[in-house]
């Protein structure tokens, strides 16, 4: 059982960050979609895009609503649009060589339903699957079935019980998070204080960085911007999710000690990602 538990500690992350090469150029990085955004919940996007741009991806997208173009083009400007839908994002077009990070305010509209649930039947790579990608796929038992092979999930306590069914504590769910990432060759991202990375072999990663600072709405977002934005940087999946979680973490505790904990935001962890990678490097 030891064998199958690992805290993240330095030594791991050393050993899976790579620096940046001198001899490159923006393909070498990567190209990220992130894919979210509804009416009110734009902001969702906004973050995740963020993330992706300051965490190294080579070009970021936003599949995103008409009604959150200007908001994304002034907020994120070395981010480029692709329009989805009026008011919530009702068709997501399929992209060769991409990675896409779906859910971040995405919302729950049956026009985009009926289009996660198409593209995710015709769509087989990797991808990064959050929020309400989520809540849509545990509507149905069946939809589990579309997760591609290799994607990340990230559901927090709430979010998992919807797509898998509640258990009594936590060790109850990491054994069935377990069962479910190997039944479905999936990893799961099990947000939480403690947040735990499980493998489909059934390898359990726990990040012990991270603090209640992020106990606030768009801490979420973020991370699924890391994870898609390592993934198009072709960290395996087991890579991205240790080092994204890690860094994650590590950016809000950074940001906690120069704002507390009350008054650190999504936004300011962000803006520390920088003084991660220079520790890194
Ligand atoms: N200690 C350490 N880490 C924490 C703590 C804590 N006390 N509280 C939260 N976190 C971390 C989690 O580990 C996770 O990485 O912050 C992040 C919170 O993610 P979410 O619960 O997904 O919250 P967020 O995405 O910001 O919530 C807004 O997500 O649930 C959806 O649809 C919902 O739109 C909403 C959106
Ligand atoms: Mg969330």
């Amino acid at each position: 059982e030891n064998s199958d538990y690992f805290t993240v500690d330095e030594k791991i992350i050393d050993r899976i960050f790579k620096p940046r090469k001198d001899f490159s150029h923006k393909g070498t990085y990567g190209k990220v979609i992130i894919a979210g955004g509804s009416y009110g919940k734009i902001g969702a996007v906004v973050l995740a895009t963020r993330s992706s741009l300051k965490t190294g991806a080579g070009l970021t997208f936003t599949l995103a609503p008409r009604c959150g173009y200007e908001v994304l083009q002034i907020s994120c400007p070395e981010a480029m649009f692709i329009e989805g839908g009026a008011e919530y994002i009702e068709h997501f077009k399929a992209e060769d060589n991409t990675v896409y990070g779906i859910g971040p305010g995405l919302g729950t509209h049956a026009e985009t339903e009926k289009g996660l649930l198409e593209f995710l039947k015709e769509y087989d790579a990797p991808l990064v699957l959050d929020a309400d990608a989520l809540n849509i796929i545990s509507k149905n038992h069946n939809n589990l079935k579309l997760i591609p092979e290799r994607s990340v999930i990230t559901p927090h306590p709430k979010e998992f019980e919807r797509l898998f069914g509640s258990t009594e504590n936590s060790f109850d769910r990491l054994n069935l998070a377990r069962e479910k990432a190997s039944e479905l060759n999936i990893y799961i991202v099990l947000k939480d204080h403690h947040t735990q990375i499980i493998t489909p072999e059934g390898i359990v990663f726990y990040n012990i960085t991270g603090n209640a600072g992020l106990a606030k709405g768009g801490s979420g977002d973020i991370l699924t911007g890391i994870l898609t934005s390592l993934l198009a940087q072709e960290y395996s999946e087991e890579e991205a999710g240790i080092l994204g979680v890690w860094l994650h973490g590590r950016a809000a505790d950074l940001a906690s000690e120069k704002y507390s904990k009350e008054s650190m935001l999504p936004t300011g962890v962000i803006n520390t990602f920088g003084s991660v990678f220079e520790e890194l490097n």
